[in-house]
């Protein structure tokens, strides 16, 4: 577990674990607002608790983190990482995700939680970390540029939400090994 300091600029979050049972109403709650009001998921479709219920297990059975930060009103960010492809000459390549509720970004709670899953990725042997971002979310670019991401591939138009075609960025890192 990761203690954060209250004299930081992410006063307002408490802690950096690893997610419970406790903690998915939040991370749903999380999840479909980001889906409903952006760009960042391409799907229109919210997920429920049974749906992420299961992800969460399957997640933890194969021994990949779900991480999420915590503050007085519950969830405040989430971050994950699983396969990027299920082949097996793909097993050190992991994509993540992360997202951050909408009254906590800015404010460091995303860079913490990846700072807190690198170091996971590499426990595991892992040797990339890959992000797809959506090309039109600047502050998401931004954000992974910060710490450590280039910008390695644009998919035109593979992607389609709120009657617009999306392209697709592949962002990666390189894991340090432990
Ligand atoms: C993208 C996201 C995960 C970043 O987490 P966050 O906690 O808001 O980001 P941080 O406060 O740690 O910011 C770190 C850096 O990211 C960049 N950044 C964050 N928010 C930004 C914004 N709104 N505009 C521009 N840059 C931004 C900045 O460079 C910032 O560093 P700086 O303030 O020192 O310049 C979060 O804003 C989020 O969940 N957004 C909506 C969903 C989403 O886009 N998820 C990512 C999908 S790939």
């Amino acid at each position: 577990m990761f203690e954060l300091s209250r004299d930081s600029s992410v006063s307002l979050v408490e802690q950096i674990c690893d997610a419970t049972e406790a903690d998915l109403a939040g991370l749903v709650v999380l999840y479909n607002d980001v889906i409903a009001t952006s760009t960042a998921v391409f799907s229109h479709l919210p997920v429920t608790l049974e749906e992420r219920r299961s992800w969460w297990q399957a997640r933890t059975a194969q021994g990949y983190p779900v991480l999420v930060a915590r503050d007085a009103r519950g969830v405040a960010g989430f971050a994950t990482f699983g396969d990027f492809r299920p082949w097996p000459g793909y097993r050190f390549t992991v994509e993540h995700s992360v997202h951050v509720r909408a009254d906590c970004r800015g404010c460091g709670v995303g860079t913490q939680l990846l700072r807190a899953l690198f170091p996971r990725a590499a426990a595991l042997g892992k040797h990339v970390m890959i992000a797809g971002v959506d090309a039109s979310n600047a502050a998401s670019i931004r954000f992974h540029e910060r710490l450590g991401f280039t910008r390695a591939a644009q998919l035109r138009e593979v992607g389609y939400k709120f009657d617009r075609w999306l392209d697709l960025l592949f962002m990666q890192r390189w894991i340090e090994a432990l």
